[in-house]
């Protein structure tokens, strides 16, 4: 008979976004323990070049299961998850891992225009996993990429401060609105687990209203249909939910929201 998983979830995120996740998560699946890992030293992930990307998560990775040999990793992240997940569960077969890519399904059934934009770090908007996506299963519609350089950027000053930067923020995802053949887009898909936090000034600051649709429960719900076929052990009592971040060099604002989503910081590795 196989061995029993531990009753943890690891979610793992470049930074703070992962935690738009592991909020759905906590609702759904509330009888499991959390590890949070932000891979904070390495943030934007949006930025790297592929293959060093691959390599350093590879590693990280290694660490992190070594460490804390997690029932489940959820990758709560579009960038990491759209280049590396194929490959984890290729090297790391014994782990179950969820990933978090973007929403281009559910996008292209729920458009009335037909006119589909997709907001993500420039990463994202590379990957041939988002463009296979998009040829799947959206080549009845007209969908624009927007790579976002700073959005994730100004999702995390304004975790931790509480200021944002609506100009800004207008400018990153004013790419979005197209008009075409008199129409207009309808749906833009939050493919960046950051984004999720700044939704209501995307929404003040839109030229006009559209959807925004956000995975952040699709993949929780994924993860508790996975776990319900999975064999794990009662969870340890007096384990807390931790939170890693790579840097070891945490600021206080983003100490204190930890805190916040009931996280216990804890050093890395
Ligand atoms: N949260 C990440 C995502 O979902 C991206 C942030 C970054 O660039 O590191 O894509």
């Amino acid at each position: 008979m196989a061995e029993k998983r531990n009753a943890s979830i690891l979610v793992f995120d470049s930074g703070i976004g992962g935690l738009s996740v592991l909020k759905e998560m906590r609702i759904i699946l509330p009888s499991m323990r959390y590890i949070y890992v932000a891979d904070d030293a390495a943030f934007p992930y949006g930025a790297w070049e592929e293959e060093e990307l691959l390599l350093r998560m590879t590693k990280l990775f290694g660490t992190l299961i070594e460490q804390h040999d997690p029932g489940m990793i959820v990758i709560g992240c579009n960038t990491a998850s759209t280049l590396a997940i194929n490959h984890l569960r290729e090297i790391y077969p014994d782990q179950i891992f969820v990933g978090t890519v973007p929403a281009i399904k559910p996008a292209a059934e729920r458009t009335h225009s037909g006119l589909v934009s997709v907001l993500a770090t420039p990463g994202t908007v590379k990957r041939q996993y988002t463009r296979d996506l998009i040829k799947q299963y959206a080549s009845k519609c007209h969908v624009r990429l927007v790579g976002s350089e700073h959005l994730a950027g100004l999702a995390e000053t304004y975790m931790r401060t509480g200021y944002v930067d609506e100009a800004a923020v207008k400018a990153e995802a004013a790419p979005c609105f197209v008009e075409q053949d008199g129409k207009r887009t309808d749906i833009v898909v939050l493919a960046c687990t950051h984004y999720p936090f700044l939704v209501n000034r995307l929404r003040k600051t839109a030229p006009w209203p559209v959807d925004w649709i956000d995975t952040s429960e699709a993949i929780a719900r994924r993860a508790v249909s996975l776990a319900e076929n999975l064999d794990f052990k009662e969870r340890e009592t007096g384990a807390p939910d931790i939170a890693l971040f790579t840097s070891n060099n945490t600021p206080q604002e983003i100490q204190r929201l930890i805190v916040g989503f009931g996280l216990i910081g804890t050093r890395y590795p």
